[in-house]
């Protein structure tokens, strides 16, 4: 019974895996005239890795500590649109003035905060904190220049309803 169960996980992550790519993949293909990267957007390494487990330390193990009001989620949007929106665009949607000549692209963060698994608390403070570093790419790391505070109530802005869509 428990391996049945294992295995049937296992099949589970791997569909969800493949659903996630193909989600990904393919508006970010269409952004940057398909080829150019191999159809990969310069999230997907983020991705890979947060899929096996290997979000590091000391992020692996934080919880949002702020709540879930109104007033955080304000914050977050203030936040948003002093030092995201520039690149993500108002909307969220990656197409931002600033973003254009961007390769790989600022990623669609409202398509991406739809998606529950990538809604995660500490997936997204640790994109946000270290940025594009570990990747390579334009994203820049916002541990040295916002507060830890005003990271996850972007956090908190980003995976509420009202968020940029
Ligand atoms: C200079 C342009 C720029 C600014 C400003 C910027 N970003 Fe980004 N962002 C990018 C680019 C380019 C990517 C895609 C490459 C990557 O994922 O590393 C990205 C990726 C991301 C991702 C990862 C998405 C994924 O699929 O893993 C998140 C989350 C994110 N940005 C959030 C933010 C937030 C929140 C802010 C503001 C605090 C912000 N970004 C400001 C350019 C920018």
């Amino acid at each position: 019974m428990r391996r049945l169960a294992v295995l049937l996980l296992s099949i589970l992550t791997a569909v969800l895996g493949v659903a996630l790519l193909l989600l990904h993949s393919v508006p970010q293909a269409v952004a940057q005239g398909a080829g150019m990267m191999g159809g990969m957007g310069g999230s997907m390494p983020r991705h890979h890795e947060f899929m096996m487990g290997r979000v590091p330390e000391p992020y692996a193990s934080m919880t949002n500590p702020l709540p879930d009001t109104a007033e955080v989620i304000a914050r977050g949007r203030a936040v948003f649109e002093e030092s995201c929106a520039s690149c993500h665009g108002r909307e969220g949607l990656g197409n931002g003035e600033a973003g254009r000549e961007l390769s790989p692209p600022p990623a669609n963060l409202a398509m991406l905060t739809r998606m529950p698994m990538m809604r995660n608390d500490r997936y997204l403070f640790w994109a946000i904190s270290e940025g594009g570093v570990p990747f390579g790419t334009q994203m820049p790391a916002f541990k040295d220049m916002l507060s830890a505070e005003e990271i996850w109530s972007v956090v908190r802005f980003l995976q509420a309803e009202e968020a940029p869509k």
